[in-house]
């Protein structure tokens, strides 16, 4: 049995001025987690949420939060993320020279370990830290800003990651995560191709018809291609 399908927000698009109200908002939407898009200015060009941010926003959702770490620097910040409230790190293989040890190190921490592949990343760089993490990120746009295009020849690469996770007897235990030009039009292709954790910012704050409705949306679409 796979994991179940999950619909997650990037709150990028959210109002920074009542982030509080906006995770409160996503939980009633019926969101499963929320993604805090971390990023440092230097792995990524842009800069956006120190701890003390997601803290602020900690207590006005019990949803759980997840922290997607696109810094050059993760293994120097996990802890403060962690005491932010966020019970899972994803990594990015390309900014960990010892990948190994920074999951270990996560995960030593009583958080969730996660790693992400940028789009030129092979999945080969996850090979031998399976054992080690809880979800497995597969990035659909190039990291740095919310409103990218969605990158449909990722999709071979997602069923890469899903036949290596049901291979390694993982399928109960790792999701398969992806971040990028998530929406009505592209859910299905990631979902079919093995992802069961779906990342949406701007298809979740642009419908029109709201932000229960879009999760909703989403989420049907996703079973339905997933199953
Ligand atoms: C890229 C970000 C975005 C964001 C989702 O660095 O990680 O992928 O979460 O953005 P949308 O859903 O607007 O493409």
């Amino acid at each position: 049995m796979s994991r179940p399908i999950q619909i997650a927000p990037s709150v990028l698009p959210a109002d920074f001025s009542r982030l509080g109200e906006e995770v409160a908002a996503l939980e009633a939407a019926g969101v499963d987690l929320i993604q805090w898009d971390v990023m440092d200015g230097q792995f990524v060009p842009n800069l956006t949420f120190g701890p003390d941010i997601i803290a602020s926003a900690r207590s006005h959702t019990s949803v759980p939060f997840e922290a997607h770490l696109m810094v050059n620097a993760p293994d120097a910040m996990a802890e403060q993320y962690i005491a932010a409230g966020c019970s899972r790190l994803i990594v990015h293989a390309e900014a960990c020279p010892h990948l190994h040890r920074t999951l270990g190190n996560i995960n030593e921490l009583g958080a969730n370990a996660a790693v992400a592949l940028n789009p030129a990343t092979p999945v080969s760089a996850i090979a031998h830290v399976l054992n080690l993490v809880d979800l497995v990120l597969v990035m659909t746009v190039n990291p740095g800003f919310g409103g990218q295009a969605y990158i449909p020849t990722m999709e071979p690469k997602i069923a890469e990651v899903r036949a290596m996770i049901d291979a390694a007897g993982l399928s109960d235990t790792v999701d398969l995560e992806v971040d990028g030009g998530i929406g009505p039009s592209t859910i299905a292709g990631a979902a079919s191709a093995g992802a069961n954790v779906l990342i949406a910012g701007s298809a979740l704050y642009r419908d029109p018809e709201g932000l229960e409705h879009a999760v909703t949306d989403l989420r049907s679409r996703a079973e339905e291609a997933f199953a």
